[in-house]
């Protein structure tokens, strides 16, 4: 897809966010809680997942804002980090130390929706697609607010280490 003006550049990062919250959804998040051992991080990853199921939804709603149609794009960097994750999840025996290696996970993807979100929103306001934003701004502050949970939660763990 070539990229001429700022709405194509705007669905093109749209295109990456819709495929990271969906393989979040259906594969990141599934993964992270069944491996996770503290309670308190399972239940952070179950709301966050309903949360999730949510972003996905906004995100294809956004497009739809923007006058296109819904659709993904493989997200290499997150591809990446997940590939990276699960080869070394299995070296770590521990209970709560894999927990705090779960949660470092969680905090670096986290970090990089937030700035995919950060990118997306401000092509948005510069394209006037006011409920664009609206949907955008309210996907970053859950995952904002995970985040911050995240790191609760792992300075908790790293307490019992
Ligand atoms: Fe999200
Ligand atoms: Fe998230």
């Amino acid at each position: 897809m070539s990229m001429v003006n700022p709405r194509d550049l705007l669905l093109k990062q749209l295109a990456e966010l819709l495929w990271i919250e969906r393989t979040l959804f259906f594969e990141v998040l599934p993964a992270v809680h069944d491996a996770a051992h503290a309670p308190a991080l399972q239940t952070l990853v179950t709301e966050h997942r309903t949360e999730t199921r949510t972003h996905c939804v906004r995100v294809e709603e956004a497009m739809r804002a923007a006058g296109a149609e819904p659709a993904s794009a493989a997200s290499p960097p997150l591809a990446t980090l997940k590939e990276q994750h699960d080869s070394e999840a299995g070296q770590i025996t521990h209970p709560v130390l894999r927990d705090v290696f779960q949660c470092a996970g969680a905090v670096r993807t986290e970090h990089y929706e937030l700035a995919c979100y950060a990118a997306a929103i401000g092509l948005a306001q510069t394209l006037g697609l006011d409920k664009a934003v609206r949907l955008l701004a309210q996907n970053r502050g859950e995952d904002a607010a995970a985040l911050e949970g995240i790191e609760q939660v792992a300075a908790t763990l790293r307490g019992e280490l």
